[in-house]
């Protein structure tokens, strides 16, 4: 099983219609279609992604899926905008998703950052409900993934110590390939 299939599996066990959800970085859309499928017509998800193509693909996806009517899609830095996002939205997501890295198939020099990640993260823990979820899936294999992971996974450390539980997936890989990784961390 892919890790973005258990993503898809933790957000089936965690969403229910009326749920507000976010989409951290949107790429192609199809965690966000998961997440508008859920909520359905009464929920909200937010999907945010830093480049207008990636937006539009997710624009699609959600259309083709029937589901836009519940998405606000928004072409946005996820640092900033989640951070503006906190006052409208605090405390009122029931999951949020960061898939990092670069959009497959586009520009691989666009991709997530440490310093907008690791800010992007603070305010997704403003916007989490109590036994809301944050799904992180890092790919450690491309230039800067390694440092990116390392750096989520002690921000993570952080948000246990103050009582999240969190736990990882890293699927068993043969040769010298860097898995990718999964932490799913639940609010308390
Ligand atoms: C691995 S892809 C996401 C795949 C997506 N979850 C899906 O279901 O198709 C990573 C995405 O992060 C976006 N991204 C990179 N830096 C970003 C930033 N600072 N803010 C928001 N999105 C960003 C990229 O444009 C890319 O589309």
């Amino acid at each position: 099983m892919q890790l973005t299939d258990l993503v898809h599996d933790y957000l089936s066990q965690q969403l229910k219609p009326g749920d507000h959800a976010l989409d951290a970085t949107a790429g192609n859309g199809y965690d966000s279609t998961v997440m508008a499928t859920l909520v359905g017509p009464a929920g909200r998800v937010i999907a945010i992604d830093i480049q207008q193509a990636a937006i539009a693909a997710t624009r699609t996806r959600l259309e083709a899926a029937g589901c836009l009517a519940q998405a606000e899609l928004l072409v946005a830095n996820h640092a900033q905008a989640l951070a503006s996002l906190c006052s409208k939205y605090a405390q009122t997501m029931s999951a949020i998703t960061f898939n990092l890295g670069y959009l497959p198939g586009s520009d691989k020099s666009i991709q997530t950052e440490p310093e907008s990640t690791l800010g992007a993260l603070r305010a997704a823990c403003e916007l989490l409900k109590s036994d809301g979820l944050l799904l992180v899936i890092a790919y450690r294999g491309h230039d800067g993934g390694q440092t990116e992971a390392t750096q989520v996974a002690n921000w993570l450390q952080t948000v246990q110590q103050r009582g999240w539980t969190v736990e990882s997936h890293e699927p068993i890989v043969t040769g010298s390939r860097v898995p990718p990784i999964l932490w799913v961390a639940r609010k308390t």
